[in-house]
């Protein structure tokens, strides 16, 4: 028998998800939720759904969903509700996968108290979490991955990572997505919850996850220690009240290494989103590996793992298409398919909450480092997964 998957949050990017995992060949039961009655509609009257969707399975809140019996929600909402909605799923008896951050708020302490929520509720529930990072699937971080079981980078000796995101990039206009994000149901709410950080000084390493979990996912190490530097906004543009533009840090890892993460809002070179790995045998850039100078070319498909033939061609004939592996590098096939294939089996998924809050951690005490002036900060850790999970 498959596993049942509540879909919560059907907005731009939970649309995104919906087709891969009502295709997914471990899911034999799929149901929609969306404070917005007409995002669930759009899924629930297609034709397709009829197979894996009852039309008592869709919902208007989490509240109500949280009551079914399902066994995993998969929580796609605004990034200022991910962590106490994971919660309530798990107190509820549900696997969440949940999309990044862990919960994007202006305050630091408050968002490392919900890594701490978050961690203890998995112990405390048994249930299993995990962050939807697209970063960590996109082909070169599953090439970095294998190369680096091999042991081929020898000694890591440094890393970098860098989401450039410029707001006004044509591709993906930040002030249009905050606008949007703001205008539904629950958008308002945010905006009346936000008002009471009025004075709060934010950034962008409070959503750091696509710069930081190439090199911590590749090294299979923590960051340790930072030290960063924040650029204010000098033209006084209102996105930016409350705000810090760009933040760059340099972490000490525990493996010895180090790293420059780099996390930009505010920069003509946009839509970036890279990161190297550097050994004392071998080396990766984007889209090369090297030896000694000698470099070998590397393309899509030399660094992609291969998806199991049966979800390929479940994906391919519910999406219908040859391009079902989705945005961001290709990542969504690999997420979906790694999260309802942990579920199935059992196991904790490969982004479970103790390598998640090792990303939100490292950009929490970069920002925290970037207010102080550049200060040297110890980063918090939560462990590793218990042996017994
Ligand atoms: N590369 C990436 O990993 C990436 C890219 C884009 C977006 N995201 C993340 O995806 C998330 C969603 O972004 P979006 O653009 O789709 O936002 P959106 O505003 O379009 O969608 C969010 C949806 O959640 C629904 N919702 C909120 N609270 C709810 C509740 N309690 N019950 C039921 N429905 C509820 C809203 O009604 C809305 O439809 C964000 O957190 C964002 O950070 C990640």
């Amino acid at each position: 028998m498959g596993i049942s998957v509540g879909l919560v949050g059907l907005g731009g990017f939970g649309s995104e998800f919906a087709d891969l995992f009502r295709s997914h060949p471990a899911v034999d039961r799929v149901a929609l939720c969306d404070m917005e009655p007409d995002r669930v509609a759009r899924f629930a009257e297609k034709e397709s759904w009829r197979g894996k969707f009852d039309p008592s399975d869709a919902y208007n809140s989490l509240d109500e969903i949280c009551k079914s019996d399902l066994d995993a929600l998969v929580i796609i909402t605004q990034p200022t509700l991910h962590a106490p909605q994971a919660i309530q799923a798990m107190e509820s008896g549900k696997h969440v996968y949940s999309a990044v951050p862990i919960i994007s708020l202006p305050d630091g302490d408050e968002i490392l108290d919900w890594c701490d929520r978050l961690v203890k509720t998995c112990e405390r529930t048994g249930m299993r979490y995990m962050l939807g990072e697209t970063t960590y699937y996109v082909p070169q971080a599953m090439y970095c991955r294998r190369r680096a079981a091999e042991g081929a980078f020898g000694r890591f000796v440094h890393a970098e990572g860098q989401y450039l995101h410029d707001v006004d990039e044509p591709a993906c206009n930040l002030r249009e997505v905050r606008k949007w994000r703001r205008s539904s149901k629950a958008g308002r709410e945010i905006t009346k919850m936000l008002a009471r950080y009025e004075g709060v000084i934010s950034g962008p390493m409070h959503y750091p996850t696509h710069s930081v979990s190439g090199p911590i996912s590749v090294m299979g190490a923590r960051m340790t220690q930072v030290c960063a530097w924040g650029q204010e906004d000098e033209t006084g543009d209102d996105y930016f009240k409350g705000a810090l533009t760009n933040e760059i840090a340099l972490f000490r890892m525990s493996n010895g290494a180090t790293a420059r993460i780099a996390e930009c809002r505010k920069i003509a070179h946009t839509g970036e989103v890279t990161f190297c790995v550097l050994g004392t045998m071998g080396s990766f850039r984007p889209n090369y590996w090297m030896i000694r100078g000698q470099r070998t070319d590397l393309t899509i498909e030399d660094m992609r793992d291969p998806l199991p033939q049966a979800v390929q061609e479940a994906y391919r004939e519910g999406l219908g298409s040859a391009h079902f592996y989705g945005g961001h590098g290709g990542s969504h096939a690999y997420l979906v398919h790694e999260f309802c294939d942990a579920i199935a089996n059992d196991r904790e998924p490969a982004i479970n909450v103790w390598e998640a809050v090792r990303y939100m951690a490292a950009g929490v005490m970069a920002h925290k480092s970037a207010l102080a002036g550049g200060e040297v900060l110890d980063v918090p850790d939560w462990g590793d997964p218990p042996a017994d999970r």
